[in-house]
């Protein structure tokens, strides 16, 4: 790894590393040490973001969380998804990449579910010294609800602005935004997003944070305030992390390019 190589970002969704329809964290431990294998494979600089899956989006169901403050909720729904972390950290240091947790818990600050706020000075120098910080999704400090949930999502674009990411891959379980016919829809832009955001929804599972629409809403904000185009892909297919660390162009762009 070289200093002066771009900071790649990779989101892996709970739908790829947990069973999304459990109604209590279920994960797929075999997909977590497969993917941690492929991860094991890069040496350039490499943050990875994960999601909760039936880790937290049940438990932020259950309490309400999106709707009312409730303590008790937001302990055990943090305390949940930092078990899957934990699961994807170990597998990542066994595979023998230097992961390190970062939870966002302790680092973020949220205005009415917005990041506002997060400390990331520690993750650049694990960066510099080649650790991959490990964040997730996870139940923040909000100075207007008192506790959010912030989603991976959310926080993928934050990173990527702040750290001027080159790279940006949202693995999740769809071969990247489907159209009607279920087919990859090539390249989305803020010109052609209209017409294609009739075949997004939210997830068929429990996601109290938007499914496939967040994504992408999230990712079109990011590449009209910068010039960074991200990929949605199928991480749940085998080889495709390997790919896009590569350097392959897969699944759905969302891009500014051509606009
Ligand atoms: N047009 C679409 N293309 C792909 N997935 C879609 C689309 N519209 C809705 N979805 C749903 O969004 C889900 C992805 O969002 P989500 O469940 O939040 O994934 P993750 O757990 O990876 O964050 C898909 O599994 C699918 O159920
Ligand atoms: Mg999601």
């Amino acid at each position: 790894m070289k200093a002066e190589d771009g900071i790649t970002i990779l989101k892996i969704g709970g739908s790829v590393i947990t069973d999304k329809s459990a109604d209590d964290g279920a994960a797929k431990h075999d997909e977590i040490e497969r993917i941690a294998t492929e991860i094991s494979g890069f040496d350039g600089r490499l943050i990875i973001v994960h999601g909760a899956g039936s880790f937290g989006h049940p438990q932020a169901k259950r309490y309400a969380l999106t709707e009312k403050f409730d303590a008790k909720g937001a302990i055990i729904t943090h305390n949940s998804v930092k078990n899957l972390n934990r699961f994807v950290i170990n597998s990542l240091n066994k595979a023998g990449v230097n992961a390190v947790p970062v939870h966002p818990l302790g680092n973020t600050v949220c205005e009415n579910g917005r990041i506002v706020q997060m400390f990331i000075e520690g993750i650049r120098i694990m960066l510099e010294n080649g650790f991959v910080p490990v964040l997730h999704g996870d139940v923040v400090m909000d100075t207007v609800l008192g506790i959010s949930i912030l989603s991976g999502d959310q926080i993928v674009p934050y990173l990527a602005m702040q750290l001027g990411a080159e790279r940006i891959g949202i693995g999740s379980a769809k071969d990247g935004v489907l159209d009607n016919d279920g087919k990859t829809v090539e390249a989305i832009t803020s010109s052609n997003f209209r017409d294609i955001e009739k075949y997004i929804g939210a997830s068929e599972n429990t996601d109290v944070t938007g499914g496939m629409l967040g994504k992408v809403d999230e990712l079109l904000k990011l590449c009209e305030t910068s010039s960074i185009t991200s990929y949605i892909f199928n991480a749940a297919k085998n080889g495709n992390v390997s790919k896009f660390l590569n350097g392959d162009d897969i699944g759905t762009a969302i891009t500014n390019t051509g606009t």
